[in-house]
């Protein structure tokens, strides 16, 4: 059992750690498996010159992936999130940190987000809970200096909002006042020395909350969807342990509560900023998949956890095998860059072609309207 100390935060991370390695909380149904990628026996382009090069909000990466926040604020997490640092700066990919509260509750944990900034990784999200913008019983908002206190800590090139409340309301200890986050949010983008991104953390969000989003300033959209790591079955292992049955039994009806992450990609795609992609990708070609499927970036937490919890070599060959993978996926899709991937054909099947449908997207859409915003 990773160490819990007095603070239920401090613990709380250790706790996820744990289960989430250790048990299978994911999602029954993964959406990426209804995306499929159209094969091309003629790439008319070497596999040596495939170039996975992109952007996200104006920062140079290496190809169009973000190690997922996670981590930070136990002592576990210093060798964690120094690993994933490591080999994303080796590798050209970006990262976030897990959410900062820790680190104002308990300075001594500081370290363990500090440690990414070792790394020459070339872009950095600092984290926080949208929760904890608003008042939550007796605890008070976060205030503009601690927000900022955790940008610093880290030197971060955005600051990463989460939306949680799945999450929240399956955790017995759970901050389930809503009421007022999205003018707090807008407060803050406004606060902020750096971009702010808003982003779910497993449950997905439609058009018209990304619409929100970015009317609220937000630069970027992470859609954090059901398809992979569910919070609602990780706090149902916390809440079976605890004694608390009800909670346990929420955490159970409402495992696959959410949006697939390739029906959120779509959805967000409509409002006017970048959209990153989180949510059960489990290797590069899910990571094509998603760019195809119109992802500037995508993320991936749970599918780089084991490697990170062993070793530094580990997560270095997750890494290559995924790029191996991305690469790949280009090469066999006939794109030889990552916005002539966004242009390639994309079959979408099953569920998740039901559910576009219903939400009156055209599955088969290609190309049009997906570029970077901004782009010609
Ligand atoms: C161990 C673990 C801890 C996480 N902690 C955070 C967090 O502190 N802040 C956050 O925004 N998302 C957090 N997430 C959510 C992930 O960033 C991601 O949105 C979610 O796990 C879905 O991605 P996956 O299916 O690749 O795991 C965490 C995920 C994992 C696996």
């Amino acid at each position: 059992m990773t160490q819990t100390a007095g603070d239920p935060t401090v613990s709380r991370k250790g706790d996820h750690i744990d289960i989430i390695l250790g048990q299978d909380v994911r999602a029954r149904v993964n959406g990426w498996d209804d995306v499929h990628l159209v094969h091309e026996a003629l790439p008319e382009v070497d596999l040596d010159e495939i170039d996975t090069r992109t952007t996200l909000l104006n920062h140079d990466l290496e190809a169009p992936i973000m190690v997922a926040s996670m981590t930070g604020g136990y002592p576990g997490a210093k060798a964690i999130n120094e690993r994933l640092a490591a080999a994303a700066a080796a590798h050209g990919f970006a990262m976030g940190v897990g959410s900062q509260r820790a680190m104002l509750k308990d300075p001594s944990q500081a370290p363990t987000y500090e440690v990414v900034r070792e790394h020459d990784v070339p872009f950095i999200a600092a984290n926080i809970g949208a929760p904890q913008l608003i008042a939550q019983g007796d605890t008070k908002p976060l205030e503009t200096r601690d927000i900022l206190r955790l940008i610093d800590a880290i030197d971060a090139d955005a600051l990463i909002v989460h939306l949680n409340y799945l999450q929240e309301v399956v955790q017995p200890e759970g901050d389930t006042r809503a009421a007022g986050v999205w003018h707090a949010i807008e407060h803050l983008v406004k606060e902020a020395p750096v971009p702010v991104i808003a982003k779910e953390t497993g449950a997905g969000l439609s058009a018209t909350t990304a619409a929100r989003l970015v009317e609220s300033g937000v630069a970027a959209i992470d859609v954090g969807g059901l398809s992979g790591t569910t919070f609602a079955a990780v706090e149902r292992v916390r809440a079976e342990r605890a004694g608390a049955a009800a909670h346990a039994r929420l955490g159970e009806l409402f495992r696959d509560w959410g949006i697939a992450t390739p029906v959120a990609l779509r959805e967000a795609l409509t409002a006017e900023c970048e959209v990153i992609a989180t949510g059960g990708l489990r290797h590069g070609l899910d990571v094509a998949r998603a760019v195809a499927l119109g992802a500037h970036c995508t993320g991936l937490a749970s599918a780089t956890l084991a490697a990170a919890s062993q070793s530094a070599q580990a997560v270095e060959a997750l890494m290559d095998q995924l790029v191996a993978e991305l690469r790949t996926g280009m090469f066999l899709s006939g794109a030889s860059t990552v916005d002539e991937l966004r242009d390639r054909p994309v079959v979408v099947t099953g569920a998740v072609r039901e559910h576009l449908l219903a939400l009156g997207h055209d599955p088969t859409a290609l190309g049009h309207g997906r570029r970077r915003p901004g782009s010609a």
